[in-house]
């Protein structure tokens, strides 16, 4: 191992306080590596919320399980736990505690009813680095929980994917599967990941977003650029013969230094989330809604509802703001075939609505206060949902 990823394992430990810390090449990789050492395989149900990514369901369908979908509460996006216990049943395996946007899931609820049913739970921190739960970092109320350092998330390494346990035997088995089953990424793939990364930090900036990232998927379909997903993983019978890879040494070294700063991350997404509450609320629209006694939310991004979707994100490019349009399907991207994965639509009639509605904001470290203002000025001149 080398020495940036003993570091970054060893970082990622003392952060979350926690013993055992993997990294891996994407956070897709990292729930396959979670699902496999739990022993997740044919016939078994995995619970999630229908408001995802769908490389995540992969992971899910790549081991033989079935993923079971779950509807989403509107305010925090995150799933509806009163619909929670008539989804278990004698096949369920796991549940996954998705914390969307930043936003923290009900865990004592779903612990309590996940203890009783002998069910598994796992956190899928990919949108929630640093959130916290009654004043605990979630991703340590689960037997496990994963981490996702791709382009749009709280900091990132380009693509890249951790996992923490504090479960001993799980850890082991997860070691056991880095030693034996993960490729290693090739040097042409570091190597471009390295250029993208300098690329990144050379020219891309809030009004320059949307361009950018409307090329870099037309160089991604072309094969010239290590994208995030390929185009077959969101097909019938997605197959990724390369899927299990761990992250590289190049990897963890920007992984370091990202953590070097995660306290200054932290404040930042939290004033600026602040600033959008503000303005938004100035101009009558409505804004963040959380039990603010239990959840101190760190958000990936602000997530705000209009009814003008396509329009403003087709506007946004031209006027140089950034807005995110995830999730546009209960299981991003929308050109997935729904069927395919077993979502029926109306499965989830509130995940599907947010989809229609919900379009997301920036906060990371180079949106600054007038990122924000450009943005609400902007997206304000559309009909609220
Ligand atoms: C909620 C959620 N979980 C998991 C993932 C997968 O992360 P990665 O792209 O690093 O594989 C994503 C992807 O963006 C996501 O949004």
């Amino acid at each position: 191992m080398s020495d940036n990823m003993q570091k970054y394992r060893q970082k990622l430990s003392a952060f979350f306080d926690i013993n055992n810390s993997f990294t891996f090449w994407k956070g897709r990789v990292a729930l396959y590596a979670i699902l496999k050492a739990l022993g997740v395989g044919d016939g078994d149900e995995v619970i999630l919320p229908g408001y995802t990514c769908v490389v995540e369901v992969n992971p899910i369908r790549y081991l033989g399980a079935k993923p079971v979908f779950i509807d989403i509460e509107p305010d925090t996006f995150n799933m509806n736990v009163d619909l929670l216990e008539e989804k278990i049943t004698p096949n369920t395996k796991v549940i996954i505690a998705q914390h969307t946007y930043g936003y923290v899931c009900d865990m004592d609820r779903i612990l309590e009813i996940a203890n009783r049913k002998g069910v598994t739970v796992i956190e899928d921190c990919c949108l929630a680095f640093g959130s916290r739960y009654k004043g605990k970092l979630v991703g340590t109320f689960g037997k496990a929980a994963f981490f996702s350092s791709q382009w749009n998330k709280f900091y990132t390494t380009g693509i890249g994917g951790m996992a923490i346990t504090s479960d001993d035997d799980i850890a082991a088995k997860m070691q056991s599967l880095q030693d034996s089953e993960m490729l290693k990424p090739s040097f042409k793939e570091v190597a471009m990941l390295a250029a993208q990364l300098a690329v990144y930090r050379t020219f891309i900036y809030p009004r320059t977003t949307a361009l950018a990232q409307n090329f870099f998927r037309y160089l991604t379909k072309k094969g010239i650029v290590i994208g995030s997903s390929k185009s077959e993983e969101y097909a019938a019978a997605p197959a990724e013969p390369d899927f299990v890879k761990s992250m590289s040494s190049l990897q963890a070294g920007v992984g370091l230094r990202q953590l070097k700063k995660v306290e200054q991350n932290i404040a930042h997404r939290k004033k600026m989330a602040s600033l959008y509450d503000q303005l938004l609320r100035e101009k009558g629209w409505p804004v963040r809604t959380y039990d603010e006694s239990i959840a101190d939310p760190v958000m990936v991004r602000y997530p705000v509802r209009i009814a003008e979707k396509d329009k403003a994100l087709a506007t946004a490019v031209n006027a140089g703001i950034e807005l995110g349009n995830w999730f546009d399907s209960p299981l991003h991207q929308v050109e997935t075939d729904l069927a395919n994965y077993g979502y029926t639509p109306g499965m989830c009639p509130q995940a599907e609505k947010a989809a229609r509605e919900v379009v997301n904001l920036p906060l990371h470290p180079r949106a600054n206060a007038k990122t924000v203002r450009r943005t609400v000025n902007f997206i304000t001149q559309f009909n609220k949902a």
